[in-house]
C-alpha cells in the first residue's frame, strides 16, 4: 500500500472514530466545549472522542493508551445562568457566601491557621445523603478558590459511582481517578484537564470500576495523593464525593483528607442521619458544616449558613 493510500486509510479510521483531521492546530476553542489535544495539534477533536485522542497520541501502544493532556473551555455564561459562581461575576450573594466558606479552608490549607493541619490542602465535600448539594458546593468552592490571586485548585470527581462533574460542567468523560489508581505508569498530568479558568484544573472519575471502593481505600490511593501533593504542594484539591450513608467510598476517602466540608440540606436532612454521618468521619481533624439552601428569614431567600 502506498504512503498516500495508508494516509487515506488512517484518515478514514479517524473520521469513523469521531476525529476530524484538520490542517491547523486547534488553538481557538469555540465557546462551550471544544477539547484541545495539546500533544496532538493536528486534529480537531469532538468533545466525546477522548479515546480517539489517546489512540492518536500513542499509535504504537494500543493496549495502554496515553491520554493526551487536554484543555477544555468551560461555558462560563451557562454556568453563571445555572447558578454557579464564575470569575466573570465576582460579586453576587452566592459568591459572597463562598468567600466566607473558603477563607478558613484556605487558611488551614496554607498552614496559616493556629495549628498546622496534616494534608490540609486535601478537602473533601460530602454529605449524609444524595442530592444535598455536594457537587454544587464542590464546584462553587473550586471556582471561588480559583478566583484567588495566588491559589491553584484541582477539582476531583471522586463520586465514582455517580460522577456528575462532567454533566455539571459540560465536560467529556475520559480517563481519570480510577484509571490512575489502577496503573502505576498512568501519567496523572495527562488526565488532568486544564480549563479557561487559569487556576482551575479538573480530574474526572475515569473509567467505572466494579471495585471502586477498594481502589479508593488501597495503597494506590495513598501513593496517588502523595504524587498529587508532590507535584503541586501549594495546590488545593477539592474532592466531590459520594454520600456517607449510602456507600463506603466516602468513608474511605475521608481517611486521607485534612479537611471535610459536610453539606446539610436545610430543613430536609434528618438530624439522626447528620449525627450518623458525622460519626463516620470523626477522624478528620477539620470539619466544616455548610447548611445548604437555608431559608434566611430576613431576605426570604435561600443561601448558605456555615459553622464548625
Ligand atoms: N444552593 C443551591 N442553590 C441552587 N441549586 C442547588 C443548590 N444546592 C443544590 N442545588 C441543585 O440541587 C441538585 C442536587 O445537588 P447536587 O449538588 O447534585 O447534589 P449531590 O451532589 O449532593 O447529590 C442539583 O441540580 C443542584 O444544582
Ligand atoms: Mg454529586
Amino acid at each position: 500500500m502506498s504512503v498516500i493510500e495508508k494516509a487515506a486509510k488512517r484518515l478514514e479510521q479517524l473520521r469513523r472514530a469521531g476525529v476530524e483531521p484538520d490542517a491547523f492546530p486547534a488553538q481557538n476553542a469555540s465557546r462551550g466545549g471544544t477539547l484541545n489535544a495539546v500533544e496532538a495539534p493536528l486534529v480537531r477533536v469532538n468533545p466525546r472522542s477522548q479515546e480517539a485522542v489517546a489512540s492518536i497520541s500513542s499509535p504504537g501502544n494500543a493496549k495502554e493508551p496515553t491520554v493526551a493532556p487536554v484543555s477544555f473551555e468551560l461555558n462560563l455564561l451557562k454556568l453563571a445562568t445555572d447558578g454557579f459562581v464564575t470569575p466573570d461575576i465576582p460579586r453576587s450573594r452566592l459568591a459572597d457566601e463562598f468567600r466566607i466558606i473558603k477563607r478558613p479552608l484556605i487558611a488551614n490549607a496554607s498552614g496559616k491557621s493556629a495549628t498546622p493541619i496534616k494534608n490540609g490542602n486535601l478537602i473533601m465535600v460530602t454529605s449524609a445523603m444524595p442530592g444535598e448539594g455536594k457537587t454544587f458546593s464542590a464546584v462553587n468552592l473550586a471556582m471561588s478558590i480559583a478566583m484567588e490571586l495566588d491559589q491553584t485548585v484541582l477539582l476531583v470527581d471522586a463520586d465514582v459511582a455517580r460522577p456528575s462533574i462532567p454533566h455539571t460542567l459540560g465536560l467529556p468523560t475520559g480517563k481519570g481517578l480510577l484509571d490512575a489508581l489502577q496503573s502505576k505508569s498512568f501519567d496523572l498530568d495527562k488526565a488532568c484537564i486544564r480549563t479557561n479558568i487559569e487556576k482551575l484544573t479538573i480530574l474526572t472519575s475515569g473509567t467505572p470500576h466494579a471495585r471502586a471502593a477498594e481502589l479508593l481505600a488501597s495503597d494506590a490511593m495513598d501513593r496517588l495523593l502523595d504524587d498529587i501533593m508532590a507535584r503541586h504542594p501549594d495546590r488545593i484539591v477539592i474532592f466531590d464525593s459520594p454520600p456517607l450513608l449510602v456507600t463506603t467510598e466516602a468513608r474511605e476517602l475521608a481517611t486521607h483528607m485534612g479537611q471535610i466540608v459536610f453539606v446539610v440540606q436545610a430543613e430536609s436532612t434528618l438530624q439522626a442521619d447528620v449525627k450518623k454521618a458525622l460519626a463516620t468521619i470523626e477522624s478528620c481533624p477539620i470539619k466544616m458544616i455548610v447548611l445548604n439552601q437555608a431559608r434566611t428569614t430576613a431576605q426570604g431567600g435561600y443561601g448558605y449558613g456555615y459553622g464548625y
